[in-house]
């Protein structure tokens, strides 16, 4: 693919990501119609390809597929150069349905699974490893105190969290401890965040840009909905996992979505780019989005996707993507 990739500092760190990252929560997902979404094949074949594209910035996590997404992974870097990429893994879902311990962030669970994250990559160090959801039942202290000795150890390099609008304040709470402990504070974060899933607009955005917080939005094109491959008339007129789920067109397939999604089309049509690119343009454009973190089934979604990365938009285009929908507040104004 005729593409390069560039970097972006992450947040206030010293770490250089690609400006597209590439998740892999699909590799061994088995869909709600129970059929496998990615296999160990494409999903080597689709790392390759955003390789190829010179991308680095790997999204995993350590319930993604059972355990397969990480240990495929590891398996495609085992003939690579490790440090040349960023890697980021999650933990908090549970990992076993019998052992009330094996979930969320108390110290077993986490040291526990950072160990098999490892192992499974076959590596000695995280990038990055984000809690997957805030855990109210373990005390932030515990938490804190377990990730910051991951960092201490050199096993983890930054903390990330994957979490809420309603989060912010135990997101703000926990950094200030931890800057007034001397340890480890959360340097970036993971929420969903597209043109119609907008929650995090206003509070969340403003605190993440108030402390220097990285910001790396999962599902940028809604779950596959920003494609344009859906349309009022039809529902969906191409080919998707997706819409296995009947919940996943009650949450998208709305008047109000469609809305957005007319404005996405016309900005594509102007900038000769698809639907897709521009949704993920938007996040490329957006001052406070550091990179998204895009998927994708097949090796020509991908591609398309990542040639986001040549799209400019206008600040006219900007704006009227930003007002297709009204963010959390104004809907109350
Ligand atoms: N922290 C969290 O809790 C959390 C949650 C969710 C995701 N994530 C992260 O974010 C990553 C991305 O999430 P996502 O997979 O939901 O992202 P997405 O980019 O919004 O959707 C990807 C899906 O859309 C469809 N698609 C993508 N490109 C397309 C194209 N060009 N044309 C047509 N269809 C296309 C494909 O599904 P179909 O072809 O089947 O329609 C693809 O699997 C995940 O892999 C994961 O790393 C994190």
């Amino acid at each position: 693919m005729n593409l390069e990739l560039d970097t972006v500092r992450m947040g206030e760190t010293g770490l250089e990501v690609s400006e597209i990252a590439f998740g892999t929560w699909r590799f061994g997902r088995e869909t709600a119609a129970g059929n496998l979404e990615t296999d160990r094949e494409t999903a080597h074949d689709l790392l390759s390809a955003y390789e190829a594209a010179g991308g680095r910035f790997i999204d995993t996590a350590n319930v993604y597929g059972g355990g397969d997404s990480e240990r495929w992974i590891g398996e495609w870097l085992e003939e690579r150069t490790r440090e040349e990429y960023v890697v980021a893994s999650k933990v908090y879902w549970p990992t076993r349905e019998d052992d009330p311990n094996a979930s969320g962030l108390n110290r077993g669970h986490l040291r526990r699974q950072l160990d098999l994250m490892l192992e499974r990559l076959g590596t000695d160090y995280l990038d990055i490893l984000y809690i997957h959801r805030w855990d109210d039942d373990t005390p932030s202290r515990e938490f804190m105190t377990t990730l910051d000795e991951f960092v201490t150890s050199g096993r983890v390099h930054y903390l990330g969290a994957s979490s809420f609008r309603p989060d912010t304040w135990k997101l703000a709470q926990a950094n200030e401890r931890a800057r007034h402990h001397d340890r480890e504070p959360f340097s970036l974060t993971q929420p969903r965040y597209n043109l119609v899933d907008r929650e995090i607009e206003g509070e969340y955005l403003d605190f993440c840009r108030e402390e220097g917080l990285a910001v790396f939005p999962w599902s940028p094109l809604a779950q596959g909905f920003l494609t344009g491959k859906y349309t009022r008339e039809e529902g969906l007129t191409g080919e998707s996992t997706a819409s296995d789920s009947n919940r996943w067109e009650e949450q998208y397939l709305t008047g109000e979505n469609f809305e957005t999604l007319d404005v996405v089309r016309a900005v594509a049509e102007e900038t000769g780019a698809t639907p897709a690119q521009v949704a993920l343009a938007y996040h490329r454009h957006h001052p406070d989005v550091t990179a998204p973190l895009v998927g994708a089934r097949t090796v020509e979604q991908l591609e398309e996707n990542l040639r986001a990365a040549t799209v400019e938009l206008s600040g006219d285009q900007f704006e009227r993507l930003e007002g297709s929908k009204a963010g959390p507040f104004e809907r109350f104004l």
